[in-house]
């Protein structure tokens, strides 16, 4: 199999934060990728990660100043024809000055000089994030077009337990897949024509934003838990892994997601807002206060079809003599068909159909029924693609008909590749 980014040309500048150890791994995990790799490093950032650790990870040098003779590396040659720079750690101080066009060193020179996508990932200390100047900075940055991963939570360096943290190299690594990714299949012309115009008039259009900046979107994830009595409940086997693989997906994308997820023992991606819920009930209100603020609703949940029609307050017990118990379920309420006919603010609603028979029929039937856009077919009958694998294998229709078909893959992949289908269908009913 082709690697991921084989033939991307990826530009790394790492600016002095304690967090630049970081970017040796993501360094390392770019080029298993079969990225080449080259680094540009701040002056401060090589008193935390020598140089010579990232020429042996790169197999390139490690560029630092403008004018070093040793190096000979210029800031011209450094981002021509690279597919993408990005930036991690980048500081609030490297932030700023690409803010300002000030170009002082040879990664600040380079990327002004930047004609490729370039992404940044901030992290400092959460004071100097939360700054006015630095915020204004960032969305500056996002309005012009450069890329954007929000820091992580967790302990910082200077001890506080807060935002500003690098997000873990296997996360960025993402990131730069989805917006190459992207361009890659929207390479119909050459993936940046070369400018026939001034560069500095060229530079915002060159540098596109995010492809899902702007958009809300809400997905359901995981299985519900409809309760019998205090220790016993139906469910089912969903691990929630295609749901919140799409959640952090459209987050790469630069949308806003809300992701409302039943219990799972998966964690949220960073930058998602997380709402826990545990019956269809919950999930549908949940789902019916929000659905009207969001552009897009995915329902990815497996939600239970049925739930007790009343919930013993104490343990059931056993009866002597008694060899048979009967359940009174009755049908939960359909929560995606409910986002499907909403009359207003009704958000464009894409449903998933996990089938195991006359499987194309009733993907096509079930997106009718429940008014969808979008539905995208699961056979969860084959065991290599079922509940809690890595893998998934999916067939997408609209009213018209098959739209795309995704060969076996891991999820992560499939998850971009909806999220991409997914935009593009939204952005064209318009
Ligand atoms: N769904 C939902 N609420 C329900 C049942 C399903 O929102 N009560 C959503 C799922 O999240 C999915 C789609 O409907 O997007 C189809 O789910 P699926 O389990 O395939 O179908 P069901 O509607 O449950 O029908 P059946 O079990 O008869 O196939």
């Amino acid at each position: 199999m082709k690697a991921r980014l084989q033939n991307r040309k990826i530009v790394l500048g790492v600016s002095g934060g304690i967090a630049a150890y970081k970017a040796c791994t993501l360094c390392r995990l770019l080029v298993k990728l079969g990225a080449d790799v080259h680094v540009v490093m701040t002056e401060a950032a090589t008193h935390l990660v020598g140089k010579a650790t990232f020429e042996a990870l790169s197999g390139h040098p490690v560029g630092v100043e403008i004018f070093s003779q040793a190096q000979r590396i210029s800031h011209i040659s450094l981002v021509k024809d690279a597919d993408l720079m990005i930036i991690a750690p980048a500081t609030a101080n490297t932030l700023a000055k690409f803010t300002a066009g000030i170009a002082d060193n040879l990664m600040t020179a380079a990327f002004l000089a930047a004609t490729c996508p370039v992404a940044v990932a901030p992290a400092m200390n959460v004071n100097m994030y939360r700054n006015a100047a630095t915020q204004e900075n960032i969305q500056t940055l996002k309005r012009r077009g450069v890329y954007v991963l929000n820091p992580a939570s967790g302990p910082l360096a200077c001890g506080v337990n807060a935002e500003g943290r690098l997000p873990e190299p296997e996360e960025i690594c993402e990131f730069i897949c989805t917006i190459l990714g992207e361009r890659l299949t929207l390479k119909v012309d050459p993936l940046l024509p070369k400018p026939q115009k001034p560069l500095e008039l060229m530079q915002t259009k060159l540098l596109n934003p995010a492809f899902g900046a702007g958009l809300k979107v809400l997905i359901t994830a995981g299985p519900t838990i409809e309760d019998l009595d205090p220790v016993r409940f139906i469910s089912n086997r969903s691990s929630g892994k295609m749901g919140y693989a799409l959640a952090l997906a459209f987050k790469n994308c630069g949308a806003e997601v809300t992701l409302v997820s039943g219990p799972v023992n998966i964690k949220a991606p960073e930058g998602v807002k997380l709402v826990c819920v545990r019956s269809a009930q919950d999930m549908l209100t949940a789902v019916d206060s929000l659905a009207g603020e969001q552009d897009i609703v995915v329902g990815a949940a497996a939600v239970a079809d049925y739930r007790s029609l009343s919930v013993a307050k104490d343990k059931i017990k056993k009866q002597d003599g008694v060899d048979e118990l009967c359940l009174h379920l009755i049908k939960n309420p359909d929560i995606i068909a409910s986002v499907g006919m909403r009359e207003v603010n009704r958000p464009y609603t894409v449903g998933f159909a996990a089938e195991t028979s006359h499987t194309e029929e009733n993907a096509q039937s079930k997106l009718i029924r429940k008014h969808l856009d979008l539905i995208v077919l699961n056979n969860v009958a084959k065991k290599e693609i079922g509940f809690d694998s890595n893998d998934n294998e999916v067939t997408v229709f609209n009213k018209d008909g098959k739209v795309a078909h995704f060969k076996t893959q891991p999820k992560s992949i499939i998850a971009e590749r909806l999220v991409k289908l997914i935009i593009e269908s939204f952005k064209a009913c318009l």
